[in-house]
């Protein structure tokens, strides 16, 4: 049967990256003889000037329809006035609640020709490769109550409440990666203080009966904060709750020093997962031919990774883009001395040849 991949290019340099991303997933397909369809629809501040919603129906409809969704970026300055409901923000939120993701994934990986464009020095972030597992759906963020209270409304209040089962199925799905990558989970947590924290520690401690293969270690929250940055090639997978996962993964985003090279995804259970670059829609950059499509192909890889199990192929685009960046080809964005710069279409052609190369 053809898998079906949806592909919502969204706003400003979304639409640059998104239209390489699929020419490289279709030479691969085509390569591999695999059967899958592309279907284009509108999300963001594209749908909002066509369709007059940031989510239209039939966007809606292709996404739970399909097997994957490979998304661009959304907004720009066009639609910050508008109000909140008309907001190209509010497009992905929907679909992602929608699509009931609650794995959200982020890997940081270094590149040996790009250590200098992280802040921190060049022999700590080289090697690096870890991969954060967010849980998505629950904790702080989704409290209740949260709110006002009191009489003037003088108490602000949040919850911090997490099930059993919303805690397995994240801590399983971070075990069976673990799994398949070096066999290390940090568990972070803040176990001292918190008790949905400490439920999430017994839970880790029963999952791993599962696992035995996995080396697991628990870390508090704020200690893993300071260990990112001293050490982040200690780490292989992270598992953490919500809020904790946002901070955490915007700080390792920092290792690797570009906005433009991260990608990241977002599951549910049956692996059908939404695939996106961590930057946005970059509109100081944008039709300029200058955007870093890296990002993106590296979320397609996830996708092939992940929704399609095609491990091999994952690897090939990885490989294709680790090979570029070898041979010195950069994007504004990145910098390198004595690379030779190249625009978002150039990129791309040079990431389809390493492909080709590589068959
Ligand atoms: P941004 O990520 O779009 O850009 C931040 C800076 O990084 C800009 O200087 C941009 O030129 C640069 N940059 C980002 N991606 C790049 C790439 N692939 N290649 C080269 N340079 C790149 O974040 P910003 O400026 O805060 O937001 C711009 C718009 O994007 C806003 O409307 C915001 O709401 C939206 N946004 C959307 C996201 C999404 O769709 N997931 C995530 C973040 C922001
Ligand atoms: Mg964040």
């Amino acid at each position: 049967m053809t898998k079906r991949i949806a592909v919502l290019p969204g706003d400003g340099i979304g639409k640059e990256v998104a239209k390489g991303t699929v020419q490289i997933l279709e030479a691969v397909f085509e390569c591999f003889h695999h059967d899958y369809s592309f279907e284009e629809a509108l999300i963001g501040g594209a749908a909002i000037d066509a369709e007059g919603t940031p989510l239209p129906e039939k966007t809606l409809k292709l996404c739970l329809e399909s097997d994957a969704v490979l998304l661009g970026a959304v907004g720009g300055p066009k639609w910050d006035q508008n109000p909140p409901e008309l907001r190209p923000e509010k497009g992905l939120l929907g679909l992602r609640k929608a699509l009931g993701l609650f794995a959200n994934l982020r890997p940081v990986t270094t590149y040996p020709s790009l250590l200098h464009a992280s802040p921190l020095k060049k022999e700590v972030v080289d090697g690096v490769d870890m991969l954060i597992v967010r849980e998505l759906t629950g904790g702080i963020y989704f409290g209740n109550p949260s709110g006002r209270r009191g009489e003037q409304n003088e108490v602000a209040v949040d919850t911090l409440e997490y099930s059993k089962s919303e805690i397995e199925r994240i801590v399983d799905k971070a075990f069976q990666f673990a799994r398949n990558r070096r066999k290390k989970l940090t568990s972070v947590d803040k176990a001292n203080v918190l008790e949905s924290s400490r439920m999430w520690r017994e839970i880790v401690n029963k999952t791993v009966e599962k696992y035995p293969d996995v080396q697991v270690e628990h870390m508090l929250v704020d200690s893993a904060a300071m260990q990112l940055i001293a050490r982040p090639n200690h780490f292989d997978v992270i598992v953490t709750e919500n809020m904790f996962g946002d901070i955490l993964s915007d700080e390792a985003s920092m290792i690797t020093g570009s906005l433009g090279m991260l990608p990241s995804a977002s599951l549910r259970e049956d692996n059908v997962g939404l695939y996106e670059p961590v930057h946005g829609s970059a509109p100081d950059i944008a039709g300029q031919d200058k955007a870093n499509p890296l990002g993106m192909i590296l979320s397609a890889a996830m996708m092939l990774r992940y929704s399609f199990q095609l491990e091999k192929e994952a690897s090939i685009l990885e490989e294709a883009v680790a090979k570029v960046l070898k041979a010195g080809y950069y994007t504004d964005d990145l910098r390198v001395q004595g690379g030779k710069r190249v625009g978002t279409k150039e990129m791309i052609e040079k990431v389809l040849d390493a492909i080709n190369e590589n068959q």
